[in-house]
């Protein structure tokens, strides 16, 4: 199948690459690691692999838009990175902020609605005012979800539901009767994406690092050595052609799903 792919011409949002329309996942997450070690082996301060690693994240998003993916999520700084040294945090949410302000307008004119999960209240204020600004004027879109979890965590995010549904329980709106898959799902920040088909991992590493935990009950999980400011379009592409040739089954056998017999 990577015969057929082609590079697009032009501003990258021609025709998807031959093949890739078929059986493509609906909705993508990325856990974009590496940036450090990519700077490091160059000599380079860190915050250079996360200036490079912001590069990928604007060849990606656009390579996602042009194969028709639904809905992409990245990881781009979790609960726990708040941990590092001061420096780097404040240059990570720099970053962050020129992303918004750089980006917006290719997102408008792309049909892309952002959205963001994680504890939003912890982030500074120079990315709170271009993200909540991002998010309400891209409501309308609907060519692509772009969802940034940023002081994402899994973990916080389940715990937070929970919560939420306590309180119901508590204010006489809900029965602990009724909480099931389905209304606990309902209760999680990624309610209304498509779920979750396809799980990458850039950098070598082999973890989910408190991504989502939940969402990711029966994602197809792709791990690939390539560091995060490597990994560009063509990356994506392979990632994506790596899924096309999976079996999900969700718990039936090789024999149901080849025989669409999927009943109960
Ligand atoms: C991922 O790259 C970016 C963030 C976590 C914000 P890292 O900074 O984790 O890069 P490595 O893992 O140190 O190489
Ligand atoms: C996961 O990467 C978080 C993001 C990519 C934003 P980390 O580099 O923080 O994960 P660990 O520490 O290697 O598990
Ligand atoms: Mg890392």
């Amino acid at each position: 199948m990577s015969s057929h792919a082609q590079t697009a011409p032009g501003n990258g949002l021609a025709e998807p690459p031959l093949g890739l329309e078929a059986r493509l996942p609906r909705h993508v997450a990325i856990i974009m690691d590496g940036n450090g070690r990519w700077a490091e082996s160059r000599g380079l301060p860190r915050l250079e692999g996360h200036r490079e690693g912001a590069k990928s994240v604007r060849d990606v998003v656009r390579a996602a838009r042009q194969v028709g993916l639904e809905a992409l999520t990245l990881y781009a700084f979790s609960a726990q990175n708040w941990a590092r040294p001061g420096q780097e945090v404040s240059g990570l949410m720099e970053l962050l902020r020129d992303y918004l302000i750089e980006e917006r307008q290719e997102i408008m004119e792309n049909g892309i609605q952002l959205q963001a999960i994680g504890e939003l209240d912890r982030l500074p204020t120079l990315v709170r005012e271009p993200l909540d600004a991002l998010i309400a004027d891209s409501a309308a879109n609907s060519d692509m979800v772009l969802n940034l979890a940023l002081s994402y965590g899994g973990r916080e995010s389940i715990a937070r539901a929970a919560k939420q549904l306590g309180e119901k329980i508590a204010a006489g709106e809900l029965k602990p009767s009724q909480i099931d898959v389905e209304t606990f799902g309902n209760a999680m920040p990624t309610a209304k994406l498509p779920g979750l088909d396809l799980l990458i991992r850039t950098s070598g590493e082999q973890r989910i690092s408190n991504f989502l935990l939940w969402e990711a009950g029966y994602a197809e999980l792709y791990f690939t050595s390539v560091l995060w400011p490597d990994f560009r379009r063509q990356s994506l592409h392979a990632a994506l052609e790596a899924y096309q040739g999976r079996e999900r089954r969700f718990g039936l056998t090789g024999a149901q799903i080849e025989s669409g017999d999927l009943a109960p």
